[in-house]
């Protein structure tokens, strides 16, 4: 997608090819900065900071990270802690294991001297699959959003509601979520989107906003308990999320808050969408109970950083000191709140059938 006026992608090799050039996201939106990662320890540290986020792109950014801990030490017991290593960083989303498991399967039995270099063009061929996918899910997107604008009677844009960001900074390109947005709005159906702020890391505020900005999407922030309202008033034609790890049985795990949308969506009729790709899928978990959620720290909802009127960055408090604080950072839908999942195979029904009946290899 376009920065101002140029396109880019997330994640990038590096022009000596001796490391990836990722976009700072901690930075954003007040400053737009790539940031080099050359060895394992600079990736993990990345995925684990939110400097890159979004199951997608961790995934991918994962996967280089291997790559680049094999041009250490490409044997067996390196390529191992390695793993360890990088799978530590984030515990929800899926993808991460999804991308080591492929550049692992990628090198297996091949002699160490050539291990590095097979991983590193594995990763990259992970990254420009990312695109593929996601730009696929933005077609089958659409054409559920074509058919809930025809449903509108008034002829104004579509509004749609969406949590966290799930935009093409948490891919490589494009999106899940904001994927059909981005199509609707170069094809010339109206939208208009309500972005949640998403507390605490504040990911609609910061990052949703900031790229909805710069394609031109017209949209709205709202704090993350608006939903209820907005929806009461007949102001949501649809919500459409995306995911860290959907369960087997059609389950979505997402940002902390989604439940609450999903639950807002169904006491008022309004359709909840989730976009998936089947990377995110995890086949192996057919319970919501099981999926891992992460535990953020607490500094994430006791402090909050910004930019004051003088265009100097702070960070302030703002709870009294000592507060015991829960941070937990994603929370599971059940499969009966959500109306539909959207693929890059197509849309189905959130099911163990439904997604057999796109997914038959994976689901067996
Ligand atoms: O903690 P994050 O910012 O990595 O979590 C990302 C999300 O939860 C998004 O909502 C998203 O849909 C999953 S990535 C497309």
């Amino acid at each position: 997608m376009n920065v101002d006026g140029k396109p880019e992608r997330t994640i990038r090799v590096a022009a000596d090819g001796a490391g990836v050039e990722i976009i700072d996201q901690t930075q954003l939106p007040f400053a737009f900065v790539r940031r080099r990662l050359g060895n394992l320890e600079e990736t993990a540290e990345a995925i684990s900071a939110m400097r890159v986020r979004g199951a997608p792109l961790i995934g991918v950014a994962a996967a280089y990270g291997l790559a680049l801990a094999m041009r250490d030490d490409p044997s067996e017991a390196g390529v191992s802690a390695a793993c360890q290593r990088l799978m530590a960083t984030r515990p929800t989303a899926v993808n991460l294991r999804w991308a080591l498991g492929r550049v692992r399967a990628s090198v297996r039995g091949l002699p160490e001297g050539e291990r590095a270099q097979r991983a590193w063009a594995r990763a990259g061929e992970l990254a420009d699959a990312d695109v593929v996918t996601c730009r696929a899910l933005a077609e089958h997107g659409l054409r559920l959003l074509e058919k809930r604008a025809a449903e509108r009677r008034d002829g104004g844009p579509l509004q749609v509601l969406t949590h966290c960001n799930a935009g093409w900074l948490a891919t490589v390109d494009w999106g899940t979520a904001l994927a059909p947005l981005y199509l609707a709005h170069d094809s010339g159906l109206p939208v208009h989107v309500w972005v949640d702020e998403t507390r605490p890391r504040n990911q609609g505020a910061s990052l949703t906003a900031w790229e909805l900005a710069q394609h031109g999407v017209p949209h709205t922030l709202v704090a993350d308990n608006a939903g209820g309202h907005l929806m009461q008033r007949g102001q949501v034609d649809c919500c459409l999320v995306g995911t860290d790890r959907t369960t087997a049985a059609g389950d979505v795990c997402n940002k902390i808050g989604t439940y609450l949308k999903a639950l807002a969506a169904r006491d008022n009729g309004v359709p909840f969408y989730a976009a998936v790709p089947s990377a995110s899928i995890d086949w192996s978990i057919g319970c919501a109970g099981d999926v891992p959620i992460e535990e953020r720290d607490a500094d994430e909802l006791t402090r909050v950083a910004g930019r004051s009127a003088d265009g100097r960055m702070m960070e302030v408090s703002l709870v009294p000191d000592g507060t015991r604080v829960a941070n937990p950072a994603f929370d599971v839908t059940p499969a009966r709140l959500v109306s539909a999942l959207i693929t890059e195979r197509g849309v189905c029904d959130a099911s163990p059938e439904g997604l057999e009946r796109l997914f038959p290899a994976q689901a067996r």
